[in-house]
């Protein structure tokens, strides 16, 4: 045990076992636990609930930040642990288990959940379960690789209880910038015009009477799964960095580009990896995840600053990273995710945000979240927060995948999460569709044009041809729209 990290004498005391602490979760409460895309996780009390719930009925209501790692999804769903999950998942076994019905899920904007607990619109939370890399002398909190939030969770939690994480040094003090609107009526401007600005405390305050209990680990993050990126991957990353070299020459943005916001995976990571050879610098981020491509960037000297809510990154780049910090220490901050992603900073600092569809319609509406309409696949994350509140938002996904049965381009999506409103650059492997200015119809054969594989162009032509013959300012077949998903259910495939 490391009490070098309870900087507050009287909190020793609190020091117990795992099989102890867990005795204080409860059937129904509602539980806030630290983690943001893996990073910052709870890595034994959530786990150790787990377990109990193999031989006991127990169900809580469980909020994060975002995805957790180690299999902890899972490992609830799999013991019947959940009776409720937001705001956001990418677990196999949990999505089973939403889409069989058997645990309830709010997919919910990132930049949401602590607004809602605040103004009371959420159940209270009865414990917050949170990641320190230490306590320090006032009692305060030192999260690690994330906030998410945990500083939400530790102000309206009624018991906390910490877990110390002793794989992360406590050198991690400083990197975090934590800051709290105000609640209304009397919310303040949040004073950030910059990324690089830091505008509050670096450590998360709380009520030290309120942790009953506090544990140790020394388990790392889980790593992010990295892929290398592919021949559709590259093929998506030129063409967004052909179209912002033209955006420039256009005068229409400057070499350092506007701060950008790159959600994960492997486009993202192919687009991010295509900055290292281009002509643009001096570039930052504020964005709500750094992966490994933001440190390739820095050390490159691609890129000067960036702002999120959490490290997810391989394990080869935890250790250069969480090992150097005096190197990054100036040039990232990780903040609250209802600030790295509030709408209205985005909107102010001129985001230029990238982000994954599962599917898009000629018109430019974009499914990120529903395969078929109906089975959730993650959520919708921050994407909505940033799409329709950026500068310019961008929207990538692969043409047509599984042997080009399904094409990602279609009459009409399943599912929305973004509207034509929200979109202005819809990309695929085949090339890229700038769609601002054009009206409803303007935009169809601009995405026909340029996006959908050619397997399937012409009968995505065909359709839309017919659907203007019978009028409309946004012309369709309803009696067809959804003809492409009802075949793939039926055939396996969605070609005639
Ligand atoms: N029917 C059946 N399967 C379909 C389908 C359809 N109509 N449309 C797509 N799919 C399948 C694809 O074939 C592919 O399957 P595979 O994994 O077996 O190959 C899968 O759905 C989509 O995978 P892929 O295209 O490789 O996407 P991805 O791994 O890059 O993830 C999202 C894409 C949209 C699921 C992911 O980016 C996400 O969850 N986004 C929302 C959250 C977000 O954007 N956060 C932002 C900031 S972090």
């Amino acid at each position: 045990m490391d009490t070098e990290r309870i900087k507050l004498e009287r909190l020793k005391d609190k020091v117990m076992t795992v099989h102890e602490a867990v005795g204080f979760f409860e059937n129904g409460m509602v539980v806030g636990a630290s983690g943001f895309t893996k990073a910052g996780d709870s890595k034994v009390m959530l786990e150790a609930l787990a377990e109990r719930a193999k031989n006991e009925d127990i169900k809580i209501t469980l909020m994060t930040g975002a995805s957790l790692g180690h299999d902890t999804d899972g490992k609830l769903a799999a013991a019947g642990a959940l009776k409720k999950r937001m705001p956001f998942q990418v677990d196999r076994t949990l999505r089973n288990k939403i889409n069989g019905g058997e645990v309830l899920f709010i997919d919910q904007h990132l930049s949401e959940s602590a607004e809602l607990l605040h103004n009371k619109n959420l159940p209270p939370v009865d414990i917050a379960v949170i990641e320190v890399a230490y306590i320090d002398r006032d009692g305060s909190l030192v999260p690690t690789t994330s906030v998410g939030n945990t500083a939400t969770f530790a102000e309206l939690a009624e018991k906390i209880i910490i877990e110390i994480n002793t794989a992360i040094s406590m050198e991690v003090y400083g990197i975090h910038d934590i800051y709290k609107p105000e609640n209304y009526p009397h919310r303040n401007v949040i004073p950030i015009v910059a990324p690089w600005n830091k505008i509050g405390r670096k450590t998360i305050s709380v009520n030290p009477d309120k942790i009953v209990g506090i544990v140790f680990t020394d388990k790392k993050d889980s790593p992010a799964d990295v892929t290398d990126p592919d021949e559709k991957t590259v093929a998506i990353a030129a063409h967004i960095l052909n179209f912002f070299e033209n955006e420039v020459q256009l005068g229409h943005l400057t070499d350092r580009l506007q701060p950008l916001q790159v959600g994960i995976g492997k486009v993202a990571n192919a687009v991010l990896t295509g900055f290292k050879t281009s002509n643009f610098y001096d570039l930052t981020m504020f964005s709500e995840v750094l992966q490994d491509s933001t440190f390739d960037l820095i050390d490159a000297g691609k890129l000067s600053f960036a702002s999120a809510s959490s490290i997810t990154v391989s394990e080869n780049c935890y250790d250069r990273v969480f090992n150097n910090l005096q190197k990054y220490r100036d040039k990232i901050v990780l903040r609250p995710q209802n600030i790295s992603n509030t709408p209205g900073l985005i909107r102010r600092l001129g985001i230029i945000a990238i982000n994954t569809a599962i599917e898009f319609d000629i018109y430019g509406n974009v499914n990120s979240t529903h395969i078929s309409g109906s089975k959730i696949m993650n959520g919708i994350g921050g994407s909505g927060d940033f799409a329709r509140n950026a500068y310019l938002s961008v929207f990538v996904t692969q043409a047509a995948s599984k042997n080009n049965t399904i094409s990602h381009v279609l009459p009409m999506v399943s599912h929305v999460d973004h509207t034509e409103h929200d979109v202005d650059v819809l990309v695929t492997d085949i090339g890229l569709a700038d769609l601002r200015g054009l009206a409803p119809r303007e935009r169809a054969q601009k995405i026909i044009d340029n996006c959908v594989h050619p397997d399937f162009r012409e009968e995505l032509q065909s359709y839309f041809d017919r659907a203007c013959e019978r009028g409309g300012h946004t012309p369709h077949l309803l009696e067809e729209a959804f003809s492409w998903h009802l075949r793939l259910a039926e055939t396996g495939t969605m070609k005639r």
